[in-house]
Order: C-alpha cells, then structure tokens, then sequence
C-alpha cells in the first residue's frame, strides 16, 4: 500500500490580481516519481513553490504525513524535508560553488559559526554525486548553464530531503548528464525518497515517472498512472482540446543567402556552409561541440581568426554585435536569463530594446508603437501574460522565452540563429515555433536551427549539419537521415581525410 506523505487540497495564488492556481489539489507517496505537466503558464512552478515554502498560497491545506503544516519560509520546508531544484537557478554567480550549496541550508550550518575547513568536503560529496568534476572553489558564474544545473541539484540533494521538486531539471543538461540524473533519481527513489518531476519532455515522463498530474490554468486537471494513460491523451488533458501535431510545408529553397568558408575562432575550425534563402538548416551536435559557438561568431560576439562571409554575394563581416544587426543577422541565445531578458523590465521594453530607433522616430520611444508592433508576435506566439508593461519575472519560463522570440521577430531578420529556441516551451506552443520558422522559410529568410532533440530538427530543417569539437563532422538532407547517424557523427571522431 503506498504511503502518502504530501498531500494539498484546494490551493489559491494571485498575483496582483492575476490568478496564478485556481484550486489545486495533489498528492504525493513515499518513494515514487510524480510527474507535473500542463502548458506555459498552467501554475506548475508555483505549486512548486508553494510546496517547497518559497511563495505563500492564498489559500488552501497543506499536510505532511497527515498533519496540516504552515510554511513560512524555505527553512521551513527544508526543516521537513522538502528541498526543489529551481526553474529558474536561483543561485549565486559571485559566491562559489561549495558556498552556494551551503548557505542557507539546515544540513550544513544552522548555528550561527561556518566552518569554512568543512566547507569543500561538503559540497565535493554532492558534487560527485551528480557528476560534476569541478572544484568547489569555483565562483558559479564562471560555470556553463549545465554546470549550474547540476550545481542547483546536488544543492538539493545535499539537503538530505525526503521530498525533491525539480522544475524542468533537464532543460539545460544533455547526454550524459541526464542519464546521470536519472540514476540519481532511481536510486532516491528506493530509499524512498518522492520526487515531483515538473517536465515538457514526454519521453523523460514515460521513462521516470510513476504517475503524473496536469494542470489547466492554474487548476489540476486529474491524476493518472503513467502506464495508463498515452501521450496523446495527456496533451489532449493539458490543452483541453484535440491537438495534433503540425505538418512541415512544402518549400523550395533559393538562391545562396550566406556563405561561410574557413571559420575559425577560439573555439571553431575550419567551418564551412552555405545556407539558402527560404531554407532551415539545423545544426546538431552535444553541448560543447561548437553549437553556440558559431551563433557566437555569426553575431559578432566571437572574433574570427580566420575565414570569410558572404551575405548576398558580398563580403560581409560581423566584427561587430552591431555590425552583425545592420548585415540583419539576429541569435536568439541558449541561455534566456543570463544572455537574453532584463528580468525587472516590462514584458515591452525587452522586445523592442534591441530596436529602439525604430520606436523612437524622434528620439522618444512611442509606447504605442511599440505596443502594436509586438502584439501579433505575441499572438502568434500564444504568449500567456496580463499586462505588457509587467516585468518579465512575473512570466512562467516558457513565456519569457517567448518574449525573447518575439524580439527576434521583430527585427524582421534576413538570417536567424536558433539556440535551442523550444527550451522550456510546452508541446503545444512548439509547434506555434515551428509554424513561425516554417513561415519565416516562406518568406525567404535564412533560419539557422540549433537542437538538443533530434525530433525537432528532422521536423523543422532541410538539411542538417552535424558538429564535433568545433569541427563540421557530417552534413545530411533532412528528409533521409536518421537519429542514429546524427548520433554517430556527433560523437566520433571524423576519419582523416575524409571529406564532409
Ligand atoms: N512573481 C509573479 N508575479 C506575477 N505573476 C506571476 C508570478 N509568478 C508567476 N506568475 C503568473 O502565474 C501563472 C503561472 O505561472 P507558473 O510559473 O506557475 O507557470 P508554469 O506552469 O510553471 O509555466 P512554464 O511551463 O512556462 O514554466 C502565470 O500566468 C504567471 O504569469
Ligand atoms: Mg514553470
């Protein structure tokens, strides 16, 4: 019989008025996986934080084996054994990594002396655990994004919790480091440990899970074993419609667009490619491989060592972020928070900041103009918010990555770079992307598509090129290739010689 130790019935949240949960009730037993899904902006992370003590409900009960319990605070949580992975990190990039797994956490200093000699050994225990080679004297911002990822996990497991929220834990982290995760989370679960497992990404949901519960604007919708329920009808739960998926459109590509040959930077050799006008060319390849490197060099962030570009037939250079916007190149970046969104600005000034000069005829930003200008991409985006001149913090994560979108668009760029553009974005609203970028093919722009899910890029690209150690290892007609020779050249090496 299993054992319920979390249950919450009925809870409320606003927020100045908007209703963020509406009614949500759930609940939890020893020692399984419960998976939290819904659209952007159906309340899963703020249920999280409620369970976890960081945001206050309205409303509502909330037990712990059985007894009604008040949270004031995170402490609070943790004192009961509750610890989350945060969304968005919530870390801190000027401590280091050691000081950032024991602050503010019961487990390691709850009286008032930090015993600095212990403070390493603590946190390289966690560290190892989560697979993460690096030394604890690291200050995090010098870490990737998957690096703090795994940091923010082996923080909460370092809390020694009988109940772990994560919140879409595997949007920054790949390959190896997922799978790690998931052996992590087999081995919590058979020391009994409960972990909600907040997700996008069906396969994962079907791969971990024991049961999962969706959430429809801002209420649960119902609760159903994993085993019995398909894909297809835990979309239809979290639309609340009939969905089905998009079909890729006919196109024909045209004349040369860009031209890059010998690219060579920092972390780049000797790339080359050419991407037509009306074309979607993907690029995959494991983190690290020189992904976002080349979204780095085409923008003019990276300095080119060696190479040459054409864009129309004549030589351009993109020395320059601002060179790079005249030429009409646009990246929309991997990392929304730290590359991309002013968090404490309006929804409206981090659309328009990159293209002020155009709402500003006479130096002065018309707020209307901006305002009609941004509104269809919202609305072709499904964008979920109330007012436009609210912060982007008060988004869900999947909404300010289109608020990051949306800038992009409406530059109305010649060549747009894709970093890992669906990250964090829920199954419905994908394929609102993958309309935008099929539309943006039409219209005979250059669309540069970076990926972790294979999927995607065989639904989206014409061709796709395969990267490796800064390197092009393969290039395939998207239309005949299968994942398992993506994955291939992803991670062997090219053969001497051989020609790609
Ligand atoms: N601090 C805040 N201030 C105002 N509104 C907020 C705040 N945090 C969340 N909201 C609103 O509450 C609603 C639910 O947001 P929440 O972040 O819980 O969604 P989510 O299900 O986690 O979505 P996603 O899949 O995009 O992460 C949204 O409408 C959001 O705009
Ligand atoms: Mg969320």
């Amino acid at each position: 019989m299993p054992q319920e130790i979390l249950s919450i019935s009925d809870v409320e949240k606003s927020y100045d008025g908007v209703r963020a949960l509406r009614g949500a009730s759930f609940s939890l037993d020893a020692g399984e996986v419960h998976a939290l899904m819904g659209e952007n902006g159906a309340g899963k992370s703020t249920l999280s934080k409620i369970i976890a003590g960081a945001v206050r409900a309205g409303r509502g009960t909330l037990t712990i084996d059985g007894q009604p319990v008040v949270l004031n605070g995170p402490l609070d949580a943790q004192r009961l054994g509750i610890s989350i992975i945060y969304q968005e990190l919530d870390l801190f990039p000027n401590l280091t990594v050691a000081e950032n797994l024991a602050i503010a956490n019961h487990q390691f200093a709850e009286g008032n002396r930090v015993r600095f000699a212990e403070l390493d050994r603590f946190a390289g225990r966690f560290l190892k655990q989560v697979g993460l080679a690096i030394s604890p004297c690291r200050p995090v911002a010098s870490l990737s994004i998957g690096e703090m990822q795994l940091v923010a996990i082996a923080r909460a497991l370092s809390m020694n919790a009988r109940i772990i929220i994560m919140d879409e834990p595997t949007s920054s982290l790949f390959d190896d480091s997922v799978e790690r995760l998931f052996r992590l989370i087999a081995e919590l679960k058979s020391r009994g440990v409960a972990i909600i497992y907040v997700s996008h990404k069906m396969d994962e949901i079907f791969r971990i899970c024991d049961r999962v519960t969706v959430m429809r604007d801002g209420s649960t919708v119902g609760t159903w074993p994993v085993a019995e329920i398909s894909a297809a009808d835990l979309i239809r739960k979290m639309v609340g419609r009939e969905w089905k998926p998009g079909e890729r459109g006919v196109r024909e590509a045209g004349p040369i667009l860009l031209a890059v040959s010998g690219l060579t930077t920092r972390k780049l050799r000797n790339v080359s490619f050419e991407l037509r006008k009306g074309e979607v060319l993907g690029i995959a390849g494991l983190v690290g491989s020189g992904r976002s490197s080349l979204g780095a060099a085409l923008i003019g962030l990276d300095a080119w060592k060696r190479g040459h570009m054409t864009l129309h037939g004549r030589p351009a250079a993109p020395d320059s972020v601002s060179k790079a916007f005249a030429l009409g190149i646009r990246l929309l970046p991997e990392d929304r928070k730290l590359q991309g969104l002013m968090m404490q600005m309006s929804i409206l000034e981090n659309c328009t900041i990159a293209d002020l000069g155009a709402m500003a005829p006479h130096g002065l930003v018309r707020r209307g103009r901006e305002a009609s200008a941004v509104l269809p991409f919202f609305r072709d985006l499904s964008l979920k918010r109330a007012s436009l001149r609210a912060p982007v913090a008060t988004l869900s994560g999947g909404n300010q990555q289109k608020v990051l979108f949306a800038r992009c668009l409406l530059a109305n760029p010649e060549v747009l770079f894709l970093d890992d553009p669906t990250r964090g974005i829920d199954v419905g609203a994908k394929e609102d992307i993958y309309a935008i970028i099929e539309r943006l093919a039409q219209q005979g722009k250059g669309v540069i598509l970076v990926s972790s899910e294979l999927p995607e890029l065989l639904r989206c690209c014409d061709r796709i090129l395969v990267m490796r150690e800064g390197e092009i290892t393969a290039r395939f007609d998207a239309a005949t290739v299968t994942q398992e020779e993506i994955m291939t050249f992803a991670t062997n090496p090219v053969a001497p010689g051989e020609p790609v």
